[in-house]
């Protein structure tokens, strides 16, 4: 087990050790670590963060900076459901921006937040390929399209 800097540890699975230590060693591999760290935790903790720094070398400032200029990656633990509001193109004029704002205040949460019971985390994402649905927004593996901000109490309820 290795000590982070902030003195805590974390155990890396084995699978995201191996992922590591392929891609350690080509150029410009930090954010496919990044992505592989993030599929493994949902998100990139403080702890995983200092991990990745003392497993690859790479300044734990420069890993910082990646992970906050993208903002595909999430620096805390998103809810048990994942709603994921598409705001591509087709989905954007038909109004995803405004889904967004109704998830959030529906649910009470801002940006980079999650329900106080921890089921819920919103966020935008790109074109999940089902632009002849637009709007659409994802729950998990379920699709909803052509939605409406009407419907999505109904939705939530479900997962409640
Ligand atoms: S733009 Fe939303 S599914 Fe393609």
């Amino acid at each position: 087990m290795t000590q982070t800097q902030s003195g805590e540890a974390i155990e890396f699975p084995p699978e995201l050790l191996a992922f590591i230590e392929e891609w350690k060693v080509k150029p410009g591999s930090l954010i496919m670590m990044l992505h592989k760290t993030q599929e493994t935790y949902g998100f990139i903790s403080r702890l995983a963060a200092e991990k990745l720094a003392i497993l690859t070398g790479i300044p734990l400032a420069r890993i910082y900076g990646v992970v906050t200029f993208y903002h595909f990656f999430k620096t805390s633990k998103p809810g048990k459901h994942k709603v994921s509001v598409c705001l591509g193109t087709a989905c954007y004029l038909k109004g995803g921006g405004d889904l967004i704002e109704e998830a959030r205040d529906l649910l009470k949460i801002k940006e980079d937040e999650v329900t106080t019971d921890g089921l819920f985390s919103v966020d935008p994402v790109r074109c999940v390929g089902c632009c002849g649905l637009a709007p659409v927004m994802t729950i998990g593996n379920e699709t909803y399209g052509k939605l409406t901000k009407s419907q999505l109490p109904k939705i939530f309820e479900k997962y409640k």
